[in-house]
């Protein structure tokens, strides 16, 4: 009885005091003064704002100047009249304690050596292939030989002694922005039919204008020699633009090609409609014909290939080892690039949703989320620029197993995310500045293969017990 009159009183107590503190209005945290007052002019996410080149400086005592007395001529209101000067310092210290999510990706030093250690593996590096442009595409021929595709438009062929023979035969490419000879994949029943298929820019002249889309050769590779070449699938319509082609492709356990197509640039018109092929997952049997179950094929105003939609630019796919699915990644503008599973007629947003900003600091939309759109299994602030991935499932790298590799072609690293289920739970950069990552790739082997360009190199992953 009296614990039960102590315990009374103190609730009486409680609630009276906290009646009285909601009478003053509740000292507002930097990140909603952020939300409320700076967001609409620099981007929902500060860590997105914090990603640029700075003009008046980003030491602490900048940015409360920044912050108080503004640029008022320049578009930037002053804040000292709004704000109390706490909360501008406040705001300072968000700011800076966000650059340190950029300055996570300064790597000061090249390489000195091949040899690189990371938590629970250390890999040495060991060269497949060199004097590449761009090595794009990779994939496992039988007998421990590997082909290459070099965004320049060249094919090569690389055998177990690491002889490298370029191949006759590939689609003509524009080589040029983004654009070239992307992507290449084996058919699932290569050993029988000796099918390839490359993912590239092709080009197309009207009037004067020289237009290009993504599009996917299918032929048959006998040695060195490609032949019955034809051209199964043709994103339309063509652009005038150089970028934002996608393109991966992969095949799932049904044996179909799912190819990504970017949206070329055109964010206003293309990712949203179902009209067209840019911006967009399609799905595809081996020979290009349309599966009947694709989600769209009983809309007569829609593109029937198309399995998914609202992509910007997905450079990365892989199949899950496990589940079978489809994994996708995409460039996000600045900050934003997404991790996505890809599902039937689902629309992932681009660029109703985004948790990047324009390129030039402007807000694209206010909204990271919203009912109908996919949300990314992770995002990355700033935009790491992803590439190619990877399911690690061999035993060669127990330190690594199960983790999801991905390549950042903007801060020329690896990035190894751990996985639980389908949720990024930790991240680690491997490889420091080794070069603009383009791809990764398991082996039948089990070893890793990554490829970086400018110069390009193929290097296989050698573990090392330390
Ligand atoms: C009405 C739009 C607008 C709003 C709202 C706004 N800013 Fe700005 N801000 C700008 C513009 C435009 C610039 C660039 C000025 C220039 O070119 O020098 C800028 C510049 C800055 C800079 C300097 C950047 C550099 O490169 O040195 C900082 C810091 C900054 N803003 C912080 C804030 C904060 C914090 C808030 C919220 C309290 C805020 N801004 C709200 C428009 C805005």
């Amino acid at each position: 009885m009296l614990k039960f009159t102590i315990s009374a009183a103190f609730a009486a107590v409680f609630l009276l005091s906290s009646f009285f503190t909601e009478q003053k209005p509740a000292a507002k945290t930097a990140r909603e003064n952020y939300a409320t007052y700076c967001a609409s002019c620099h981007g929902e996410k500060v860590e997105a704002f914090v990603d640029r080149k700075w003009k008046h400086g980003n030491a602490k005592s900048d940015l409360t100047k920044s912050i108080s007395e503004g640029y008022p001529d320049l578009g930037m209101p002053t804040w000292k009249a709004t704000l109390s000067a706490s909360e501008i310092d406040a705001l300072a210290e968000l700011i800076t304690e966000s650059l340190k999510t950029v300055d996570q990706y300064k790597f000061t030093s090249k390489p000195t050596s091949n040899l690189f250690a990371s938590e629970g593996q250390t890999v040495k590096l060991d060269t497949i292939a060199k004097g590449l442009n761009s090595a794009w595409g990779l994939a496992f021929l039988p007998n421990d030989e590997l082909l290459i595709t070099d965004r320049s438009g060249d094919i090569y062929r690389v055998d177990k002694n690491r002889q490298k023979v370029k191949v006759t035969g590939g689609p003509t490419v524009l080589a040029e922005g983004q654009g070239g000879l992307l992507d290449v994949v084996l058919h699932p029943d290569f050993a029988k039919n000796q099918l390839v298929y490359f993912s590239y820019s092709a080009v197309k002249n009207e009037g004067d204008q020289k237009l290009s889309t993504t599009a996917v050769m299918c032929a048959k590779l006998t040695g060195a020699t490609l032949t019955d070449q034809k051209v199964i699938f043709e994103a339309l319509p063509y652009s005038k633009t150089r970028h934002h082609y996608g393109s991966r492709m992969a095949f799932d356990n049904k044996g179909f090609l799912f190819v990504s197509v970017g949206e070329r640039g055109n964010e206003k018109e293309n990712p949203q409609t179902i009209t067209n092929d840019l911006g967009k997952v399609h799905r595809l049997h081996d020979d290009g014909r349309i599966p009947a179950d694709n989600p769209f094929v009983n809309d007569k105003t829609a593109r029937a290939s198309i399995y998914s939609y609202g992509h910007r630019n997905p450079q990365g796919m892989m199949k899950h080892p496990v589940t079978g699915e489809i994994w996708t990644n995409e460039h996000g503008p600045r900050g934003g690039d997404e991790l996505n599973i890809v599902k039937k007629g689902s629309n992932y947003g681009w660029p109703v949703i985004s948790y990047g900003i324009n390129y030039d600091g402007k807000p694209i939309t206010a909204l990271s989320a919203k009912e109908g759109m996919e949300q990314p299994l992770t995002y990355w602030l700033p935009s790491i620029a992803p590439s190619g991935m990877a399911f690690v499932n061999s035993s060669k790298y127990p330190g690594w197993k199960d983790n999801v590799l991905i390549g950042s072609l903007r801060f020329q690293y690896l990035n190894r995310c751990v996985m639980k289920g389908n949720k990024v739970v930790k991240q680690e950069k491997l490889l420091p500045n080794i070069g603009r990552v383009r791809n990764i790739k398991q082996g039948p082997d089990g070893y890793l293969y990554v490829s970086v360009e400018d110069p390009g190199y193929v290097f296989r992953l050698m573990p090392v017990s330390m």
